[in-house]
């Protein structure tokens, strides 16, 4: 992680000054006029978003500068900030440049709040400064890591800024945390692996309490859903339970429920070639909530939240659970398995039962559910289900804020009606119609009924999140590299504070 500082000259020696310039206001810091004035006469750099481009100063002080492009003052938006301040990370380390300074327009602050502002630059600087290097053997192709960025701006808002430098630090280690979960490799990432770093994060801070309950205590709790998934494998399963009290117990807590598969090869309905790939990110979920849960208790945050994460694999083994088998969830309640890689519903069935212990204030959960809400989707944006619109339009401002993007996608009846079967109390895999149409709808639905009682109420708000392929960046961006993104741990920091 590099180190920090504010800055109002920029005389400092570095080895790249950063220059965000609005196109419709190209004036840069005195110090470099007329090398930026030169720029702009050729038409090298008119500051329309994205570009970017580096000068040389012939300066020994501050040898390199890359001015950058933000666009028009009244179209500025936080997210774009974010990746084209991403991009000036990862450029300048393609330039081996580790010493950094980045001068904060006075300007933006029309647009965004100053602290909102700083966390969301440093959590970019964080994210861009990450890459997955632990299983390169060639030196030149490990990234290095920045040294140091100092941020030039007026002295007036240093104060609010270097409060929000400290929370986007928090919460982009948090975010680098979850992403490095999702890259590790399938055969270190098990069950019993992932509890291991839950443990890790909890000793870190005394308002977090774990809990991992093993096989038989899962089996005592009659949780036959989820038992079903990990059969096939001969990884143990864990059910991950991370508590943070941040204030009184009598505060009724937010539960977040990760799906926590550690690879999902389908199981006996197993994936075709190339769909099987990529899938050692399908405990992403279970990651995010934990990322979550680091963030919210180094920020200290005066909530009760419960992170609740049922981890296995699903495997093809020879005691592996079959389509039409009938399986039986903590709650008493049947399910017909129609397909095997239909398992990360049935494993959050039994967590969203479970969560009822603890009178729950609201229950959102995160899973890697479904291909057809990457159909739907693309993966730049997540699907957020719920029959509530008051935790929709919170969970929708809160990701906003932050510059990630969720889009409401739709429940109702003829999801739940797809999913209704003769024999049991539902199937695991149904469809509108044509089979598997509607499939993140019909996913979700499947979901709603395990946060209902008997006769069919809801016990507690409840919201789905489906990370789909938004938890994943293929080839990698100009503004952050390859493999998992951490999509959703800046959304619910900012929900829950
Ligand atoms: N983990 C997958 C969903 C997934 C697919 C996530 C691609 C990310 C990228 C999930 O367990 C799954 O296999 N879902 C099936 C459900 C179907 C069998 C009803 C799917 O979406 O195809
Ligand atoms: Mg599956
Ligand atoms: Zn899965």
């Amino acid at each position: 992680m590099p180190r920090y500082s504010t800055k109002n000259d920029k005389s400092q020696s570095q080895d790249c000054l950063i220059i965000p310039l609005f196109e419709d206001k190209l004036t840069p810091p005195d110090q470099f006029g007329d090398l930026v004035a030169n720029a702009v006469k050729t038409k090298d750099f008119e500051g329309k978003k994205g570009q970017a481009i580096f000068l040389y100063t012939g300066n020994k002080v501050i040898s390199r500068v890359l001015l950058l492009g933000l666009g028009k003052r009244k179209d500025f938006k936080l997210r774009s900030w974010k990746q084209i301040i991403g991009t000036a990370v990862i450029s300048c380390q393609g330039k081996k440049a580790e010493k950094i300074g980045l001068v904060i327009p006075g300007d933006v602050g029309e647009f965004v709040d100053t602290k909102v502002l700083a966390k969301s630059t440093v959590v970019a600087i964080e994210t861009a400064n990450y890459s997955f290097d632990e299983h390169k053997s060639h030196e030149d192709a490990i990234v290095k890591s920045l040294k140091s960025v100092e941020f030039i701006l007026d002295k007036k808002n240093w104060r609010v800024w270097n409060k929000g430098v400290e929370e986007g630090v928090i919460i982009g280690g948090a975010v680098n945390f979850t992403r490095h979960l999702g890259n590790t490799t399938p055969s270190t990432m098990t069950p019993t692996f992932l509890a291991g770093e839950a443990q890790r994060i909890v000793k870190k801070n005394s308002k977090l309490k774990i809990k991992v309950l093993a096989y038989p205590e899962i089996k005592r709790l009659g949780m036959g859903c989820f038992l079903g998934v990990a059969q096939g494998s001969s990884e143990e399963p864990k059910f991950i339970i991370v508590e943070y009290y941040g204030t009184t117990k009598s505060q009724k807590p937010t539960v977040l429920v990760g799906k926590g598969v550690t690879f999902d090869s389908g199981g006996l309905s197993l994936k075709p070639d190339p769909y099987m790939c990529n899938m050692k990110f399908d405990m992403l979920g279970g990651a995010t909530v934990l990322g979550i849960l680091d963030a919210v208790s180094k920020l200290g945050l005066k909530k009760n939240v419960i992170a609740l994460i049922p981890a296995c694999e699903n495997m093809p083994g020879g005691k592996a659970y079959r389509p039409d088998d009938i399986l039986i969830n903590m709650e008493g309640k049947s399910v017909l398995v129609d397909n095997t890689d239909a398992e990360g519903r049935l494993i959050l069935c039994d967590a969203l039962s479970y969560a009822k212990r603890f009178k729950p204030k609201e229950v959102v959960d995160f899973a890697t559910l479904t291909g057809s809400c990457f159909v739907a989707l693309g993966n730049e944006r997540s699907g957020l289900f719920s029959p509530e619109d008051k935790i929709v339009e919170k969970l929708l401002s809160s990701s906003e804020t932050v510059g990630e993007q969720l889009w409401r996608l739709p429940m109702g009846e003829e999801y739940s009606e797809a999913m209704k079967c003769e024999i049991a109390d539902i199937r695991n895999a149904g469809g509108v119609g044509e089979r598997r149409y509607g499939g993140a709808s019909t996913a979700a639905a499947f979901l709603q009924f395990f946060t209902l009682d008997k006769d069919g109420n809801s016990e507690y708000p409840w919201a789905h999140i489906d990370l789909s392929c938004s938890f994943y960046v293929g080839k990698g961006k100009p503004y952050i590299r390859g493999g998992a993104n951490g999509f959703g741990v800046e959304s619910l920091v900012e929900y829950l504070s």
